[in-house]
């Protein structure tokens, strides 16, 4: 595995990947990998010639108040991993390599960025977008692969990507959880040991409230309401930063699950702000 951190390099590279036939996939992550990041880079190592991984803290997705300075990294041991599992290029540029310091463009998907997360995180997915689509110009891949984890992020890029003509296709990949449900982040790590384990409860909620609509349970205010309670019980050093019913594609409140839907929560535990979010369907 080679490590390169020039965007120049690794644009010219992955051209001429390009131009000789073999096709790229890109894993963008910001690091400090967990089995979920493997998971992506093993799918994308079977699915294409070359694997390109990128490394990048990207400041400009992180609020004023946010984690950045204390987001973990260990790039040593990032570097193992991906090795590993057959990463042929880890990517991993400098803030300055990236970002001239008057950097002024900005790429936005307004609509979609306002709902769930974007109503604490208002400047969050401007900055996930704009990295995201200088990852695409800087890495030339055919392919490049999410997790379903932040699932808000997926359909934003989803929607850039088709919006802007971006002949990238994107490949949403199932949340990898632990053995208790916990859904694997980086920020995991921020967690004590109390907190660890209230942690778990955030996905048995919410396999909790899919049993509820396979009951045929289907208005959203009562499944909230009931799930906030539920919550309230079983992680009782929890924050609910939000719990909502959305529809899948526009990302919009649903008050009656028709058919089918995503319950998405965001909860606020020590110095974590876990995310988590699972597919509801009616039973017809
Ligand atoms: O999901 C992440 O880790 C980040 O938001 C991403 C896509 C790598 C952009 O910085």
């Amino acid at each position: 595995m080679e490590i390169i951190k020039d965007p120049k390099k690794i644009q010219e590279l992955t051209l001429n990947l390009r131009c000789s036939e073999k096709s790229v996939s890109l894993v963008p992550t910001m690091g400090y990998f967990h089995k979920g990041h493997l998971s992506l880079m093993r799918w994308a190592r079977e699915h294409s010639d070359i694997v390109v991984v990128s490394l990048f803290v990207n400041p400009t997705q992180f609020g004023p108040n946010e984690d950045l300075d204390r987001y973990p990294r260990d790039f040593e041991r990032d570097k193992k991993m991906a090795e590993e599992v057959g990463v042929d290029y880890l990517f991993a540029p400098e803030v300055d390599d990236i970002y001239y310091p008057d950097h002024a463009t900005w790429v936005n998907v307004p609509k979609l960025s306002q709902y769930l997360c974007g109503k604490s995180r208002p400047t969050h997915f401007q900055g996930v977008c704009t990295i995201v689509l200088k990852l695409f110009n800087v890495v030339n891949p055919n392919i490049a692969v999410f997790g379903e984890k932040d699932f808000q992020q997926l359909v934003i890029i989803k929607k850039m990507v088709r919006d802007l003509n971006v002949p990238v296709k994107i490949v949403g990949r199932p949340t990898v959880r632990e053995p208790d449900g916990l859904a694997m982040s980086s920020r995991n790590a921020y967690l004590n040991e109390k907190e660890r384990k209230e942690a778990a409860n955030i996905y048995k909620g919410l396999v909790k409230a899919r049993e509820w609509v396979k009951n045929g349970q289907t208005n959203s205010e009562t499944i909230i309401a009931k799930l906030t309670e539920w919550f309230m019980e079983h992680i009782p050093s929890g924050e609910i930063d939000y719990i909502e019913i959305v529809d899948q594609e526009n990302l919009t409140p649903i008050e009656e699950i028709e058919d089918k839907a995503r319950l998405a929560v965001a909860i606020f535990l020590g110095k974590a702000r876990l995310i988590d979010n699972i597919l509801l369907e009616v039973k017809k």
